[in-house]
């Protein structure tokens, strides 16, 4: 064990640790005044903030911004005192919302629970182009935050604030630590250096190389530090993330010299004011030293299809700013790998004649993780790979939706039961929901009124929803007449795993087909509303699939389908 040596680490950003936590002492009195203040529910982007402004990880930033530090930050990347802050962390109310000037607030979590106290100094109008086109550089709705900001409240609020309670974690709890807490624990490693990576991806061969140069050349220790607030919208879950970085850190890294601990920041996108942003926090817990490779923080690309931010913009204003803020940068250009001689190189270091590899963020999930296909290794450490392969099984393995809709007597339930014998046969448990049979489990008391179908379709379809979630195929069989109805039912499920299959037969041919003697009862009047006799059947307009029961037979319709699903890929035929 090396000798941990009197505060290494660098200071705080504005020489102390902001702390916003009421003393413990204080908290019952408080919460029970708070409870009869007004409340303002906060979204999950504000609580995520609010517990960095708490923790001191924004430090000098002790409150969601005033109009005036809040025009600072967009117009000169400084709070109005003067220290560097680029990114505006201000805290909207929803437009109906009465506040007023010199009240006290409390504000909540999603969930009701009481986090702060807030006594409200200022209440200001914001304008949306000014902030996305200064501060993220663009009005293109494809920027993910700016998209966001367009359903956030258009005044902001800000005062000072008491904090009585961090928002809940009941995750990962060992390596959720505080910008204090890891300094301590940063201390004890006993090196100068701290060397921060941030990240919202799966970490593959080529980040712990970056991360592992870094160590090298600094002779200092790694900060992981990985976001689990907000991140883009469509990145891989952090839950599946965090169980690859404890891999990764666990078995691979040298554990002298890797502190792995999770980052709730709601993360904006910023590209380069995103960067700095990080390095700043970064410096609150404890780090003197930021990597900054290729695109941080880029949030995609623009409607024309144009980067929003140049790859290494984010690397040069950090540099900017390096000395000021204390934090230096480990810049890093692309990393490639060259398989003939086994390792990672940068792309500016190669000469045109070395062969390289490298599987893009789209290949991985097409050509490997819906595949089945185990990432190599030597682009995903195993352990890695197999985490990420349980949470995006291939697939067969994956959930689909077979919705049969069609006249009484069409052939819907004739039609799954062939096919579920046919899915069993090639490997797949099959969930039935045939709306004449659930209807007695979750639809009873239900009758054939309009809205009372309606009803019944739309519970049939959350059921059928929540199986695919879960990776089962489901069939479901109801008339469901209406294409309104049906649409609804369509849009709880992800592109591709919804199959809608007409089962067509004339009514005439329903009509003798009558097992149950319904159409007759409704030609004499008896039941009303029924679909074909005196209530619409709106047909589909474009199934994925339509079948004639009149002139195939079941067993060649069941099979019409199964094929649809092997081309899909839901389906293995070995
Ligand atoms: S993000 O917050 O910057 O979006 P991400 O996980 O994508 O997170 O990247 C983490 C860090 O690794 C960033 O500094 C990024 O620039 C760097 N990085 C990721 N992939 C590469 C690569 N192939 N070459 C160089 N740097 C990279
Ligand atoms: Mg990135």
């Amino acid at each position: 064990m090396i000798a941990v040596k009197e505060s290494t680490l660098i200071a705080p950003y504005g020489g102390t640790l902001v702390d916003l936590m009421v003393p413990a002492a204080s908290i019952a009195g408080l919460s029970h005044y708070a409870n009869r203040l007004p409340s303002v529910r906060l979204s999950d982007r504000s609580v995520c903030d609010l517990e960095l402004l708490a923790t001191g990880a924004f430090s000098p930033l002790d409150q969601f911004m005033g109009q005036a530090d809040h025009q600072s930050v967009l117009d000169t990347m400084r709070l109005a005192n003067g220290y560097v802050f680029p990114i505006p962390i201000t805290l909207p109310i929803d437009d109906e919302v009465d506040v007023e000037v010199g009240e006290e607030i409390a504000l909540r979590d999603p969930q009701n629970d009481l986090l702060a106290i807030m006594k409200v100094e200022e209440i200001y109008a914001w304008d949306l182009a000014e902030v996305a086109q200064k501060a993220f550089g663009t009005l293109d709705l494809r920027h993910p935050l700016v998209a966001e900001m367009h359903r956030w409240g258009k005044r902001n609020i800000a005062g000072p604030l008491q904090v009585l309670k961090l928002p809940a974690h009941y995750d990962f709890k060992d390596i959720r630590l505080t910008p204090a807490e890891t300094r301590t624990r940063l201390e004890t490693y006993g090196h100068e250096n701290v060397i921060a990576f941030q990240t919202r991806n799966p970490m593959h061969r080529v980040h712990e190389e970056l991360t592992k140069r870094a160590i090298e050349e600094k002779d200092g220790v790694l900060l992981l530090h990985p976001v689990v607030g907000l991140t883009k919208p469509g990145d891989v879950d952090y839950f599946t993330r965090v169980r690859t970085y404890k891999a990764l850190a666990a078995n691979y890294y040298d554990p002298d010299r890797v502190l792995l601990s999770l980052l709730p920041l709601a993360m904006r996108m910023g590209g380069p004011r995103e960067a700095l942003w990080h390095a700043i926090i970064r410096r609150n817990y404890g780090a003197n030293h930021l990597i900054v490779g290729r695109d941080h923080a880029g949030p995609g690309n623009d409607s024309e299809g144009k980067p929003f931010y140049g790859p290494y913009d984010a690397q040069e204003l950090v540099e900017q700013f390096s000395q000021e803020i204390g934090v230096g940068v480990v810049p890093f250009q692309m990393l490639v790998y060259l398989p003939e001689e086994e390792r990672y190189e940068e792309i500016t270091k190669v000469t045109p004649e070395v062969k390289t590899a490298n599987i893009s963020g789209t290949q991985v999930r097409e050509e490997y993780l819906h595949k089945g296909q185990l990432l190599p290794a030597w682009f995903t450490r195993q352990p890695v790979a197999e985490i990420l392969g349980e949470t995006y099984p291939p697939r067969h393995r994956q959930g689909v939706c077979i919705w049969l809709t069609g006249l009484h007597n069409a052939g819907k339930s004739t039609t799954a039961a062939v096919l579920t014998t046919l899915l069993q046969e090639h490997g797949r448990n099959v969930t039935l929901l045939d709306g004449d049979v659930v209807r007695t489990h979750f639809s009873e008391g239900l009758g054939y009124s309009k809205e009372d179908r309606d009803d019944h379709v739309r519970r049939i379809g959350y059921v059928a929803s929540e199986i695919v979630r879960h990776g089962g195929l489901t069939i479901c069989a109801a008339v469901s007449p209406y294409r309104a109805t049906r649409n609804d039912v369509r849009s709880n499920f992800d592109q591709g795993h919804y199959v809608e299959v007409f089962v067509d037969a004339p009514l005439e041919i329903c009509e003798q087909r009558d097992t149950k003697g319904l159409y007759e009862r409704a030609r004499k009047g008896e039941i009303k509303g029924f679909t074909g006799i005196d209530d619409p059947y709106e047909a589909p307009r474009h199934p994925e699939l339509h079948i004639e029961t009149a002139q195939t037979s079941v067993e060649e319709n069941a099979h019409a389908i199964l094929d649809y699903l092997i081309r899909q890929g839901f389906v293995k035929t070995h």
